[in-house]
Order: C-alpha cells, then structure tokens, then sequence
C-alpha cells in the first residue's frame, strides 16, 4: 500500500515536470521545526551556496519563517529545469518594456555603429570592435560578456580556445552560428586584461545588444556566465544557482549557463553545462 501511494505520488511529481526527494529525505525532512531553527538551517545554506558559487554574499530578502514542517508538502521537491513556465526577469537591461527594432534598422547598420563607437573608455585600447554574427534569423542568440583577445584581433565573437569549445558542445544540439545561431556580447569592444566590463560600460554598449535582439527576435537567448547573466536579468543570484532555468527576457525565453572558459578551468563544470544545453534543445524540441 505505502509502495503503491509513493509510486502514484512519484508519477504525479513527474507530470508536473517535478521531481521527487528520496522517500528517506522527504520522511528526515518532514520534523516539526520552530521557525528559529528554520531560519538558522536557512542561514547555514544560504552562506554556504552564496559563498561557494560566487565568493561572495548575496543580499537576498530573509524568508518570513513560521513553525511547522521545514519543508510545506509543495517544496518538498526539486524542480527538473525542463517546465515550460518562465520565471520574470528581476530587472532586465536597458528600458522595461517590449523590445522593437528602430525603423530602417539592420544588423549591418549596427555593425558599422559598433565599429566607430567612441561611446566608453574601451574603444581606446580596442584593435577591433565586434559587433557579433551568425543567422539573421536566429532560434538562439548567445549572449558573452565580452571580446578576449583573439577576439579582438579578428573582429569576430568567440574565435578562441573558449570559442571553440562553444561551437562544438552548440553543434552537439544542432545549434551553429553558420545556421540558427547569433551570437553577440554583452560589450562589443575588449574590456583592458580582460577584465569584467564596468557596469558603465555595460550600459553605454547596451542599446546595440537591446536593437539586436529587437531585430533578430530569436526563440530563445543563452547567457553564457555571470556578467552577461546579470547584465541581462539584473540579477545577482550566482550563476551555479540558476543555470539551466527559464527566464522571460521581454517575452524571449532566456537560459543562463556557464561561460566557456569556466568550462576550460573547471572540468567538473563540463557535466552541468551540458545538461543545460539539453535542456535547451528538449525544450526546443517540445515547442516543434
Ligand atoms: N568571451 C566572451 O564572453 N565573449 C567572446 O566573444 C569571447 C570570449
């Protein structure tokens, strides 16, 4: 009988498209806790993942705790990252509000825009600007932070080891920048020893990035690490917490994952990545 409950409440998590606890957790889990404890336990998680996904505190609003189960029977699950609902995006760069192309507007009008911009300090040191490429009607635009210096020398988005690395996991889901691919930078011109961009510069280059996707209009916006992530989402969460999820970007489904060269100092990171970019293409797929 307690078999036969736990497998009908196991296919019921799974057709919500959630995922179930181990029966053993959900029963360690269920104690009757005083919401003291509850937030002591939340303190302790929340230090540890802010600390080891970043660094660095997160200031995040602290739960209204009350007594009872630590977990209520709806949380008591982990979400599989494959549901279709979009959470909204906190405060997404540039204006709020639907994003429109200008009249008379073209990615080769932005290119050229890019190329003589003088809007920032990093045009100063740039070799070249890059202003991005690929489809002119993409199903993913992926989003970097900015040029690195192979970048810089050619002109052209994601042309390093990282680069490469971003092609070859793209084509393993049948995505590339020669077909339904764009693929652009949250700043066009390389920010001095690769530094991260400065908020300010963030928001001088962010009207390119803003008219590229109003142009372009893909299905679907990959923000590869931290900068651009939070760049786009105006968020702070750290990426090792919301990779792999859906946000709405102004009506566009946005997924953050990790930045390729993560990926190329930290090989534990392969597995996760990879599993964003399945999720990517199931949901895709799901869409027909
Ligand atoms: N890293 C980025 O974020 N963008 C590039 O174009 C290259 C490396």
């Amino acid at each position: 009988m307690r078999q036969a409950n736990m497998t009908k409440n196991k296919k019921t998590f799974i057709s919500r498209g959630l995922e179930p606890l181990a029966p053993r957790r959900q029963e360690l889990y269920n104690v009757a806790m005083k919401a003291d404890d509850k937030a002591r336990v939340w303190r302790f998680f929340s230090l540890f993942s802010d600390y080891a996904g970043s660094g660095y505190r997160q200031a995040e609003a602290f739960p209204d705790f009350s007594d009872g189960p630590l977990f209520p029977t709806s949380r008591r699950v982990k979400a599989v990252p494959t549901s279709k609902a979009l959470a909204p995006a906190a405060k997404p760069l540039g204006e709020s509000g639907p994003i429109l192309p200008r009249s008379g507007d073209s990615i080769h009008l932005i290119a050229s825009e890019v190329n003589d911009c003088h809007a920032c300090r990093l045009c100063e040191k740039r070799q070249k600007a890059v202003p991005g490429i690929g489809s002119a009607a993409p199903l993913v635009m992926v989003v970097g932070e900015g040029p690195g210096a192979d970048e810089d020398a050619q002109g052209l988005p994601f042309v390093g080891p990282a680069g490469k690395l971003l092609d070859k996991m793209l084509a393993a889901i049948d995505l590339s920048r020669d077909s339904n691919v764009f693929i652009a930078n949250v700043v066009k011109c390389r920010p001095p020893m690769n530094r991260d961009p400065e908020v300010d510069e963030q928001e001088s280059c962010a009207p390119f990035l803003l008219r590229q996707i109003g142009l372009l209009r893909p299905s679907y916006i990959l923000s590869l690490g931290r900068v651009a992530t939070h760049a786009l989402l105006g968020c702070k969460d750290p990426i090792t917490r919301i990779h792999g999820r859906f946000f709405d970007f102004h009506g566009i489904a946005l997924m953050p994952s990790y930045h390729p060269s993560a990926l190329l100092r930290d090989e534990s990171l392969k597995r996760p990545a990879w599993e964003d970019l399945k999720t990517l293409r199931e949901h895709i797929n799901a869409q027909g």
